[in-house]
């Protein structure tokens, strides 16, 4: 049995906490997408671990965890994050392993992206990691894979420069070395969850293109980014929060007016800690995009919904969610690919009572207020896809499951 988690906002959905709180039914943890742009926060017993491409199973000690062909990989960022994993009291050696296709970022690529992203007419707000130029260059068939370190004519072409990089990690890389593909056909009667990063409209294909990232971070990209075929994919989570937030440029459609909303924007980003995991930045926040929402359990075929930070809402009144755009005088209910019309949508949106009580507490759909559970309801109804899992804190102990993924 596998699981597939992925984001299906604009990253930031709180995938690391609910892989980290799934991992415990799982063997391994496969993460098959992005690189170091990706910020995977988990709080175990109040302690909080940062992740960025060590895939959030590495917590337990008992799990091996891998890191996917789907994915870019900055080898001196992965050893610093290692090293900090292990300075926290988490042995991982013999623990993570890397797909021998995956694609490296060199660290010239780093200042490329930023210079890229400069000198855009429309700035695309990338991290800075590489990660644009890594997935480029692999695309024009120049990319380097772990596999090629041991390619002799392929080494031979490289600068002194990044020859003498790679020297630093090589011996170290090439230990944790496997061939994923076969791993996924020796592991396919077991537990595996795979780790989705970014978001479904971060997705390269189905996002808000440009304003993507890009690699495959929609549910497909479990299959294309470790080497198992689509039909393998037994359960897919989509991860959303009870909100949107946005970082980086791109049309948003429910972003909170500045001005009118400023107030609800603040509180929002203060109370559900809105600030990026890896660049610090203010996430944009808006009202929960259930357009957006239904396009991504359509093109992601998401067997169930992960919905997160509904306790940010706790002392709400009235929350109201998007359920259509008004755009050029016309109400649009799917999800469109021109960005004019994105930009220029204006949000249709529905009330709901607040329930005014804290779910900080509460472990079990019944006993959790009725206006939240008519929240709950409406987005499953408007989405057709069940919420499975409900997230009421930061901490691993503060979700509560519905139905188990694990489960058929
Ligand atoms: P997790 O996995 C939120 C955004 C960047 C930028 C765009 C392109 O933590 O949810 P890139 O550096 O990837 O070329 O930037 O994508 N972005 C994310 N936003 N969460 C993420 O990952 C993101 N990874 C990339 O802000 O707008
Ligand atoms: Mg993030």
């Amino acid at each position: 049995m596998n699981v597939v988690i992925i984001g299906a906002q604009w990253g930031d959905e709180g995938k690391g906490k609910i892989v980290d709180y799934l991992a415990k039914d799982a063997k391994y943890v496969v993460r098959y997408s992005g690189g170091p742009n990706a910020g995977h926060t988990i709080v175990v017993d109040g302690k909080q671990f940062a992740l960025h491409q060590v895939p959030s199973g590495i917590l337990y000690s008992d799990k091996k965890v891998f890191l996917g062909a789907g994915m870019v990989i900055d080898p001196e960022a992965l050893f610093e994050e290692l090293k900090m994993i292990k300075d926290n009291g988490v042995d991982w050696e013999g623990r993570v392993f890397i797909s021998d296709r995956a694609h490296l970022i060199l660290p010239r690529y780093r200042q490329m992206d930023k210079d890229r992203d400069a000198s855009r007419k429309r700035p695309i707000g990338t991290t800075g990691r590489g990660i644009g130029i890594a997935y480029s260059e692999k695309a024009h068939r120049d990319g380097l894979r772990l596999a090629d370190l041991d390619w002799t004519e392929k080494l031979a072409d490289l600068e002194k420069e990044d020859l003498d990089y790679l020297d630093k990690y090589k011996e170290q890389l090439l230990q944790m070395r496997v061939d994923l593909t076969q791993k996924m056909w020796e592991f396919r009667k077991e537990n595996i969850l795979f780790e989705g990063a970014q978001g479904a409209m971060l997705d390269i294909d189905s996002g808000t293109y440009p304003y993507v990232s890009s690699g495959a971070s929609c549910a497909a990209g479990a299959a294309t980014g470790c080497g198992i075929g689509p039909h393998n994919l037994d359960h897919i989570l989509g991860v959303f929060k009870a909100y949107e937030t946005r970082v980086g440029n791109g049309p948003m459609p429910t972003e909170f007016n500045a001005t009118s909303e400023g107030e609800l924007c603040q509180y929002v980003r203060d109370t559900g800690r809105e600030y990026g995991v890896t660049t610090g930045r203010a996430r944009r926040c808006g009202y929960l995009d259930l357009v957006a929402l239904r396009y991504a359990c359509r093109v992601n075929s998401l067997d169930s919904l992960v919905l997160t930070h509904l306790d940010i809402y706790d002392a709400m009144d009235q929350i109201e969610a998007c359920v259509g755009y008004e755009i050029n005088g016309k109400i649009v209910t799917d999800f469109p690919a021109n960005i004019d019309q994105l930009n220029s949508a204006k949000p249709i949106l529905q009330k709901f009572s607040g329930w005014k009580t804290s779910l900080k507490e509460c472990r079990s759909y019944k006993k959790m207020p009725k206006n939240a559970r008519a929240y709950v309801e409406f987005i499953e109804a408007f989405t057709g896809t069940p919420v499975s899992i409900i997230s009421v804190g930061y901490d691993r102990d503060e979700t509560f499951i519905r139905k188990n993924p694990w489960k058929k």
